[in-house]
């Protein structure tokens, strides 16, 4: 990945430690921070719209974004994180006509401490071709790089074999069960199994990597 989005080293963690509004370009697909303009687009608002109708999202991932006005919440939502460095939430979309494929989203659970956790979803039609793998990857690799986390954890249900698969691809290690810990989309609470990347942690290789190449840029 490319260095040159890298902020200035701040000694303060608490600067340190924020989201800078950052396009990564995976090649074919481009992460672009969610925000306000999205809701102009009709497209993006009827693919949160249809993401949020998606049964695997909506019990694994529920989204508020039921219609065009809760998805317009939603993305405000979105560009508040951003705008207090505190959640980076990313819409993948294809580089050549900008549709919709999924989202990532990290966000700090314990800013002072470097303590960060990350999700995903992509839309039926995108699954099954490494999306969320390699821009849950990306998505890791610029958090510890330019944000200075220290750990970042992903918790999924036991369940949810396909997140379970995203996890380990991106180097998230397992590190146990935690018993009825998070109530899903079906409202019963369900086991999760924890995973976490430290930031000394290798890089994993990924044969799913396209072109080996991530630019950054920020705006
Ligand atoms: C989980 C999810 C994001 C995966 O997205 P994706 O773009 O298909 O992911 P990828 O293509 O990068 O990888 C999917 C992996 O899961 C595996 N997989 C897919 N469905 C599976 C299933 N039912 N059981 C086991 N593994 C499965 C794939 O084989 C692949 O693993 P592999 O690369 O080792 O073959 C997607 O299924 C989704 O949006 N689910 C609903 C929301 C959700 O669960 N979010 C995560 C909450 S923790």
């Amino acid at each position: 990945m490319s260095t040159s989005a890298r902020p200035p080293v701040s000694q303060d963690p608490a600067d340190r430690r924020t989201f800078v509004r950052t396009t990564l370009d995976l090649g074919d697909v481009l992460l672009h921070p969610w925000g306000r303009e999205a809701a102009e687009s009709e497209t993006m608002l009827d693919g949160l719209i249809a993401a949020a109708a998606d049964p695997l999202i909506a019990l694994w991932n529920p989204l508020a974004t039921a219609d065009r006005g809760d998805a317009s919440a939603w993305l405000e939502a979105r560009d508040g994180g951003w705008d207090r460095g505190a959640g980076a939430s990313f819409a993948a979309v294809t580089a050549t006509d900008g549709a919709l494929l999924g989202s990532v989203t990290l966000r700090w659970v314990d800013r002072a401490d470097g303590l960060a956790m990350i999700g995903y979803w992509t839309l039926p039609a995108a699954r099954g071709r490494g999306v969320a793998t390699r821009a849950t990857k990306a998505v890791t690799s610029w958090g510890f790089r330019t944000a200075d986390a220290r750990r970042i954890e992903i918790a999924h249900a036991v369940g949810n074999e396909a997140s379970c698969r995203v996890a380990e691809r991106c180097g998230y290690l397992p590190e146990g069960t935690l018993r009825d810990s998070h109530r899903f989309g079906d409202g019963a609470y369900h086991d999760e199994h924890l995973h976490a990347r430290l930031a000394t942690d290798p890089e994993p290789d990924d044969p799913t990597e396209a072109t080996g190449r991530v630019g950054v840029t920020s705006r």
